[in-house]
């Protein structure tokens, strides 16, 4: 834990949602949050695209830029909320033409493309269930999550659908529509595909929401577990309140704000913040298309006069690298506020922020299972670099240990490490994983739900990150299942075997790295390891596949079988084996 605190100034020109803490955490409720919404019109209930788009288009915010998309190379485009609500209401009728009904699933899979956007809410419209996949994806987590997800529409662009969806067709049967955008402006014309240009030119640009229940599913984002497939976490159209309540408070929306928020919609972050809470603010939102570029971001971050910057560790890392000399080189006169999530951020990093932006960087923890921002650094609120915060008001955050019996006990003593748990009953918190009861269940302990996040407490109520309590990897701000990486080499006929570890990087704080053992008639060397290599990158892409990979001549195990990870990872990297009473002997 670090000496420093930044001790805030009284605000500037834009006095902060949440001035005091202890105040707004008094004064809290989630009905009152609810009622800063509209809901659907005649008592029809709550719809997350009605918040976001509608109630603007029909308001004082119509003409209001609602997103403003930068391409890769240049292209700009304009939307307005109106804007927005036709498109969006011509992909509900684009779904409701092709008999899509509501609570079935609809894919995404594309870069930051308006599309993307469009359809993502259009189909929240038609009350369908929808899911962003990563474009970065290999064909085989693409099958894994279509087929759990029984994704009945596919909405993708041609290049994407040739290289990582066409082969996958046969073993997809629940699919019935593939939307494809086209990459050069011309007609897309796959065979088994529909073109969603023309689909969109002959739809109606009107369409009436159906009665929406606030507990009805609205979207599917999968996140991973250290055994067994992806877990699909539900998520309500009533995670809205809690998306715009954070927006709000955590993230500190004024109604003139231009809010840039780098993360992907295929991870939970680019859709709760990069489409859903800054729309339900009426704010205007910056997406750009192009990968990480430290020069690039400066250069949007001035031009586009960003006031509010949602970003990753990873990626003020990267930027740090390049020093704070790179930034000086900018002005920043409109940026206020800076808030980062997914991945610890250094202590380092928040300073680095004053130096370069002349603002601290404002860390918040969430995860995929809570929807939205759960423990964060509030504008108003002093800061203790290295520390998450405090939690969000209207959540109840705690340090528990678990008993012998599974209860979850409360700790109450300052500086404890424990699991961090929850109080359920914040709206945005997952309702379950798809075809997984049992899963659900086990993380909670009576009213707590147990986030598998080591953690402490300190006296004066700020929450410090301790490590992650099972064996999945963040690498870039992106949870890795190792299973599913194992599962990947398991299928090149030389493996045996297989076990995968986060390595600590500097950067991207762990990279994935596998183990490796073969089967008998195969020889370990340069030419498998590149082999290997390639095959998983193949099937996985590039966010998932391991960057490294060691011949073993078998994996530490259990005596049930398990692969000890957690063994691999102390071997290399020189540590402490702990307690290896279960392993297998000869392992
Ligand atoms: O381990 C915690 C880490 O990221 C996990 C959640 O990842 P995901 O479900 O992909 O959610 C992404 C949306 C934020 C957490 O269980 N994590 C998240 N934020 C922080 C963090 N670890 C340390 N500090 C954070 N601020």
């Amino acid at each position: 834990m670090t000496a420093e605190i930044i001790v805030k100034k009284p605000a500037g020109k834009i006095a902060p949602n949440l001035a005091d803490y202890g105040v707004v955490q008094a004064e809290f409720s989630w009905d009152a949050a609810r009622r800063s919404l509209d809901g659907l019109p005649h008592g029809g209930g709550l719809n997350i695209a009605h918040e976001a788009v509608d109630r603007h288009a029909q308001g004082s915010r119509a003409d209001h830029l609602a997103l403003r998309w930068l391409g890769k190379s240049g292209a700009v485009r304009d939307f307005t909320y109106r804007d927005l609500a036709l498109e969006t209401s011509r992909f509900a009728n684009v779904l409701a033409g092709l008999g899509v009904q509501a609570g079935e699933c609809v894919f995404v899979l594309a870069g930051r493309i308006p599309e993307l956007y469009i359809t993502v809410l259009g189909a929240l419209k038609q009350r369908c269930v929808v899911s962003p996949l990563f474009s970065a994806f290999g064909p085989e987590p693409i099958h894994t999550r279509l087929a759990l997800g029984s994704g009945s529409v596919l909405v993708t662009t041609a290049s994407l659908y040739q290289k990582k969806v066409a082969g996958l067709r046969e073993r997809l049967p629940q699919l019935k529509h593939v939307l494809l955008v086209s990459d050069d402006g011309g007609r897309t014309a796959e065979p088994g595909t529909l073109d969603l240009a023309t689909l969109m030119r002959e739809a109606g640009p009107r369409f009436t929401i159906g009665p929406t229940d606030p507990e009805d599913r609205a979207l599917l984002h999968f996140t991973s577990g250290t055994t067994g497939k992806p877990k699909g976490a539900i998520h309500v159209h009533q995670a809205v309140v809690a998306h715009h309540a954070t927006g709000a408070l955590a993230l500190d929306f004024h109604s003139t704000d231009v809010f840039w928020c780098t993360a992907d919609p295929g991870w939970i972050t680019g859709t709760s913040y990069g489409i859903v809470s800054p729309f339900t603010h009426g704010i205007t939102s910056i997406v750009d298309e192009g990968d990480f570029d430290a020069e690039r971001w400066y250069r949007i971050l001035s031009e586009q006069q960003v006031s509010v910057w949602y970003t990753a560790p990873t990626a003020v890392r990267m930027m740090m690298r390049g020093g704070a000399e790179l930034a000086r080189g900018h002005d920043f006169p409109h940026l206020r506020f800076i808030a980062s999530v997914g991945e610890p951020l250094n202590p380092q990093a928040v300073l680095w922020g004053r130096d370069a932006f002349g603002l601290p960087i404002h860390d918040n923890w969430w995860q995929t299972e809570t929807g939205g921002i759960m423990i964060a650094n509030y504008a108003a609120m002093d800061i203790k670099p290295g520390s998450m915060g405090k939690p969000l008001p209207g959540v109840d955050a705690a340090i528990v240990k678990r008993a012998a019996d599974g209860a979850a006990e409360v700790i109450t003593a300052p500086d404890v490490q424990g699991e961090l748990a929850l109080k359920r009953g914040w709206p945005s918190m997952f309702r379950g994983y798809l075809n997984d009861d049992e899963r659900y269940r086990k993380c909670f302990s009576g009213e707590w739900y147990l986030t598998g996040d080591l953690a402490k407490r300190d006296a004066d109520g700020y929450f410090w990150f301790v490590g992650r309590a099972d064996d999945v990897i963040k690498s870039s701000g992106h949870l890795i299942g190792p299973f599913e990486v194992e599962s990947a080499l398991m299928e090149h006929p030389a493996v045996a075997e297989a076990g995968v570890i986060g390595k600590p990087d500097p950067m991207q704080l762990e990279t994935v790295k596998a183990f490796v053992a073969l089967k008998p008639g195969f020889e370990a060397g340069e030419a498998l390891r590149r082999d290997l290599l390639g095959f998983a990158r193949k099937r996985l892409g590039a966010a998932v596949a391991p960057k490294e990979i060691d011949f073993i001549a078998s994996l530490p195990k259990t005596r049930s079988g398990k692969i000890m990870r957690r063994l691999l990872k102390a071997r290399e990297l020189g540590l402490p084996e702990g307690d290896t009473s279960t392993l297998e002997s000869g392992t």
